[in-house]
């Protein structure tokens, strides 16, 4: 596995709770060698400007050095340990694959069809068994407890390509559902949620409109309201905007910026370049069940280091 740090390398860190110690050799042409900075504020908003104004003046890659002295950082809301999946028939969708999520990061996952990112997706909210290596969710394990896998159920939202709205229920019905079932609302306070929300996804006058009645954007954001009816603490995207006609996937794009932005833990499968530019932390290359590159979007637009992105690359840019 490639990770990128082609302009400097991080020689030695160390953490604790608000401050970062990251030893650097030879960046700039005053050479910092040490650098302490206060992480608290970072944490909180993964603030790119923090490290900017530490590095004014000095020849280096901020994005880079962010995403290096980060990459380990503690606060893991997803941890994923060498998991593999093999279904029925032998295909081997993922093959000890491991990786950890920080809260608040934004990661989109590339890679050709068939490659695992679905199965990927299903596997971090319980929709797919894995065989082996182990998955927790913000400090939940999930493995064979009930209660675990219900607690996770409620703490990842998952948004589909195809929407999978109810279509026998109108929109707020629809919203409500989750609402009323899992998070246990009385009728009126789930009602102001689901209005809240509706709003907030920039839909609030189809309210009484059945799926069939919206044009496939307006669904899709229903159904990103929907997720988010479940209060949860990731979202999960899977293509949510593929099976969009070219001039409603902006408008699903925007809502998922907007999340991106108030520091919702979003991991999207997306071949929208721009959205992975504009808004991730974190971009994963993925072939066959493994990663093959893990960069910033920058990396993977300016100078990815393995041959088999570049010919990915190259196709869908
Ligand atoms: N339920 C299943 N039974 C058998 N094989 C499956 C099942 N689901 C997925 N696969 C296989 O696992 C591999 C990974 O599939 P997955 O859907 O995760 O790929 P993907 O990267 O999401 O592809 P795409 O970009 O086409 O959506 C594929 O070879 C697929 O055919
Ligand atoms: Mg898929």
């Amino acid at each position: 596995m490639a990770v990128c740090g082609r302009i400097f390398e991080i020689v030695s860190r160390r953490c604790n709770d608000n401050q970062l110690v990251v030893t650097i050799p030879n960046i700039g042409p005053r050479s910092i060698q040490r650098l302490c900075i206060n992480i608290t504020p970072l944490r909180k908003s993964h603030d790119l400007r923090q490290f900017h104004k530490l590095f004014l003046g000095h020849d280096t890659d901020i994005e880079e050095l962010f995403y290096m002295a980060f990459k380990d950082e503690g606060d893991n809301i997803i941890v994923v340990d060498n998991i593999s999946k093999t279904f029925p028939g032998g295909v081997k969708a993922l093959v000890d694959f491991s990786t950890k999520i920080h809260r608040g990061e934004v990661v989109v996952i590339i890679g050709p069809s068939g490659s695992g990112k679905s199965t990927f997706l299903r596997c971090l909210n319980g929709l797919e068994e894995i065989d082996s290596g182990t998955i927790e969710i913000d400090g939940i394990p999930l493995d064979d407890n009930k209660n675990n896998r219900l607690e996770i159920r409620k703490e990842v939202g998952m948004v589909f390509q195809l929407f999978n709205l109810f279509p026998h229920l109108t929109v707020l019905e629809n919203i409500n559902l989750a609402l009323r079932r899992v998070r246990k609302k009385s009728k009126e306070e789930a009602i102001r949620t689901s209005m809240n929300l509706l709003e907030k996804v920039g839909i609030a006058e189809k309210v009484d409109n059945y799926p069939s009645q919206l044009s496939g954007g307006q669904q899709q954001r229903v159904a990103i309201a929907r997720a988010l009816a479940m209060m949860p603490k990731i979202m999960l995207f899977d293509e949510a905007t593929s099976a969009l006609d070219p001039e409603m996937i902006g408008e699903v794009l925007d809502v998922m910026k907007k999340l991106a932005r108030e520091g919702m833990t979003m991991v999207c499968v997306t071949h929208e370049m721009g959205f992975a530019r504009e808004v991730s932390d974190r971009v994963i290359f993925m072939e066959a069940g493994r990663i093959v590159e893990v960069g910033t979007a920058k990396h993977f637009f300016t100078d990815p280091n393995e041959e088999r992105t570049k010919l990915f690359l190259s196709q869908i840019l």
